[in-house]
């Protein structure tokens, strides 16, 4: 069953192509129609270990790797964060430790550069980006599941992307434009994706993927086939949060911005939510919401990505 094979880093939805991108979500829908039905499958990572180093909080992406490697056989080790790239030894280092006990490991950290440097120094070691400041690959990968469970073919579908251009709307950019579909992205003036970013998105449109950029929200989500939004503000930037409330308010995702989408548009979030802020409780409560089945996708997409990567 586990056939399909992947670049031997996932630092980035761009170290996929459209194929790639297109066998992983495949093998994530055959891996969660398996573990629904309580039927064995592979267990491609028997005898392998897989360290998780995470610089930031994670309930979501933490538990469902440890849950994903164990379910495909692998073990999962997770040293402690005051000793992994933590000043205590340089982050090359760091990886060519481990690079001689484990053959999977999956960070959490700051600059996407921190991340290129620790799988630069570790050849052999497969590296996966469980979220930097600048994307947020996995959770594209079980958001184009979700959104593939729900229509199918993503060529005649619109996916808004409304508040702060950050790393979940650059990867989830990355991942629709990749599978033909069509991105808007409404943030306020400053916070928007860098235009490199924006250029680099279409560079790896296919099938007639396209983006476009706004200062309006409601123009986003005007006849847009889903409603996306994340916090207004990441890890990291704290210190802005009184700032970025005022600014982002006009983005908030609400039964007015939802009511301009297509006939039974749904509802997107990354979670955590911070309700009442982006996204008001009847929103996210609402039958449009699929933040939740977002959320157990994580699980079997990154089981896919293991799959192919281990
Ligand atoms: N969406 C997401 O990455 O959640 P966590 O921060 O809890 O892992």
């Amino acid at each position: 069953m586990i056939d399909v094979t992947a670049p031997t880093r996932f630092l980035s939805v761009l170290d996929f192509g459209p194929a790639e991108l297109s066998a992983c979500l495949s093998l994530a829908a055959e891996l969660k129609a398996a573990r629904a039905a309580r039927r064995a499958h592979e267990r491609p990572l028997t005898g392998q270990h897989v360290a998780l180093l995470f610089e930031k909080p994670s309930l979501r992406t933490r538990s469902t790797f440890q849950i994903a490697v164990r379910e495909l056989g692998g073990d999962v080790i997770e040293p402690p964060q005051d000793v992994v790239l933590g000043g205590r030894e340089s982050i090359a280092d760091v990886a060519r430790n481990l690079e001689r006990w484990v053959s999977i490991a999956v960070v959490r950290t700051f600059a996407q550069a921190r991340l290129e440097e620790f799988a630069s120094a570790a050849p052999r070691l497969r590296v996966v980006n469980a979220l930097t400041d600048e994307e947020h690959p996995c959770q594209a990968l079980a958001d184009a599941l979700t959104l593939i469970e729900r229509f199918g073919e993503l060529s005649d579908r619109t996916i808004a992307f409304v508040g702060d251009g950050n790393n979940v709307a650059r990867s989830l950019a990355q991942a629709v434009i990749m599978l033909g579909g069509h991105v808007r992205i409404a943030s306020p003036a400053g916070y928007e994706l860098p235009p490199a970013a924006v250029a680099e998105i279409r560079n790896c449109a296919a099938n007639g993927g396209t983006i476009e950029v706004t200062d309006d929200a409601a123009a986003a989500a005007g006849g847009a086939d889903a409603v996306y939004t994340d916090v207004w503000t990441s890890m990291g930037q704290e210190a802005e949060t009184a700032t970025r409330i005022q600014l982002f308010a006009p983005y908030q995702v609400n039964s007015t911005l939802m009511s301009l989408a297509a006939p039974g548009a749904l509802f997107m979030h990354c979670l955590p939510a911070h309700r009442g802020d982006e996204v008001t409780d009847e929103v996210i409560d609402s039958p449009a919401s699929v933040v939740f089945d977002q959320a157990e996708n994580r699980l079997h997409a990154q089981k896919a990505l293991l799959a192919m990567l281990g």
